[in-house]
């Protein structure tokens, strides 16, 4: 039974990458702008692996091969602007996968180990900016 289809799958993936490519470009941007960019920067290069990781888990729970769709993505101003955007879309994903386990868990047999895994790196994330959000402030 498939209860998400491939247009769904295709948005969760962009959004995947969107957060990929925002925290690679961060990474790049904060290292030399502001105090503590290097530590920010090397979180942040650690969180864009993560969200790439995660194209890659989706495709392996519904057995797709999916790309994601680049998008212009507006450039980022300051930091505490990007955590607090951070921590919206960190706590949406949170959201959307624990949604999709419960549906994944009642109406199919899919492996929801990996989404555990997803579930748990993006509360790390949410977290981590969370914190550096509050350090600035
Ligand atoms: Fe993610
Ligand atoms: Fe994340």
């Amino acid at each position: 039974m498939e209860i998400f289809n491939n247009e769904f799958l295709q948005g969760l993936i962009n959004e995947e990458f969107a957060d990929y490519y925002i925290y690679k470009y961060e990474a790049e941007h904060f290292y030399n702008k502001i105090l503590n960019g290097k530590e920010i920067s090397n979180v942040f290069l650690e969180f864009s692996k993560d969200e790439i990781r995660h194209i890659e888990r989706i495709n392996k729970i519904f057995k797709t091969e999916i790309h994601p769709v680049k998008r212009i993505i507006p450039k980022i101003k300051n930091l505490r602007e990007t955590l607090k955007m951070h921590i919206v879309r960190e706590g949406k994903a949170i959201k959307i996968y624990k949604a999709i386990k419960e549906l994944l868990l009642v109406y199919d047999n899919l492996d929801v180990d990996i989404l555990d895994e997803i579930i748990s790196e993006e509360e790390k994330h949410y977290n981590l900016v969370k914190k550096y959000l509050l350090l600035i402030k």
